[in-house]
């Protein structure tokens, strides 16, 4: 396998931190989730954090999703206001968001490496990892995730698509983020008939009046298909009710099919960067 180095590659041995238990508090106001007694959201570096989980958690965390910073070189402000004139950013109430600025794309990967090999460590034999990123950095990350989990590991290269304003003009509008999909093993869990969906109503048309439309396979019309890897949802600065703010929040949509596709009842998902620094450790299943 070719090999992929950067300056000053190296895992050291992570430092965990302290966890102090305070109090579950969950703002339940819009946007966020309802409390749940059995999950745990814990504030600080997330290497360190990862360190501590590893005595009690390694090789026990069935699902994990993971947003990182995508190397965009940004900071970004979380638009902490509601009902204020999208047009007119400069009368946005702001609060401190997140930066994602490096010195350079080796501090970046350095950070990516260390973070990702402590996710492996976590992950349950059967687990699954999604990594969220663009055009950025996502091909530096797929020869990460090649070395850390196995190239044979690779389950899916996911597209997010969507729309939405750009000022580009000199190439075309970059509107897609790419989810890479790696496992730790053959036997991870994958629930296909959770995440099915109604065939586009071309295809039904198309069978109904001709069977043999599919060169001998007939789709089952009334189950419904495994989504492509490719998926649809819009951004949720258009989705008013589940908007919080927060810069580059991700839609519901897409992580339910992530859960509902690679967890079970009662298992133990995890989003290692959630939000403010907050890492997020939860159990159980959205259904
Ligand atoms: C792309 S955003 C995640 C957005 C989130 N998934 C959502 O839907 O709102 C990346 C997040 O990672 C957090 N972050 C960056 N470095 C971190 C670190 N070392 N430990 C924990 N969180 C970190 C940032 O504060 C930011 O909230």
């Amino acid at each position: 396998m070719p090999s992929f180095d950067w300056k000053e590659k190296h895992l050291s041995a992570p430092i965990a931190a302290t966890v102090i238990q305070d109090s579950i508090t969950y703002p339940n106001g819009r946007g966020y989730p309802k409390a749940r007694p059995d999950g745990k959201i814990i504030l600080g570096d997330n290497l360190n954090v990862m360190a501590a989980l590893l005595p009690e958690y390694e090789n026990r965390i069935n699902l994990i999703y993971a947003d990182p910073p995508f190397f965009t070189n940004r900071k970004f402000p979380a638009r902490v206001g509601r009902g204020e004139d999208s047009r007119k950013p400069s009368k946005w109430k702001l609060a401190e968001g997140y930066h994602d600025s490096w010195t350079d794309i080796d501090s970046y990967l350095q950070f990516l490496y260390e973070r990702l090999s402590l996710m492996y460590r976590l992950l349950a034999p059967n687990g699954t990892l999604y990594l969220h990123l663009d055009w950025h950095a996502d091909a530096y990350a797929r020869l990460i995730l090649d070395e850390i989990f196995g190239a044979d590991n690779f389950i899916n290269e996911i597209i997010w698509a969507y729309h939405g304003p750009s000022p580009i003009r000199s190439a075309f509008n970059r509107k897609h983020d790419t989810i890479l999909m790696y496992a730790k093993s053959k036997d991870y869990v994958f629930n296909a008939d959770d995440v099915r969906e109604p065939y586009s109503q071309s295809t039904v048309t198309t069978f109904k009046s001709s069977p043999k439309a599919g060169f001998g396979k007939i789709p089952d019309l009334e189950r419904g298909k495994v989504p492509e890897d490719w998926w649809y949802f819009p951004v949720v600065a258009r989705l008013h009710n589940e908007r919080t703010g927060y810069p580059t929040q991700k839609p519901e949509a897409l992580l339910e099919r992530i859960i509902l596709a690679s967890s079970n009842k009662n298992d133990l998902v995890a989003d290692f960067f959630f939000r403010f620094g907050y890492n997020f450790v939860s159990c159980g299943k959205t259904r």
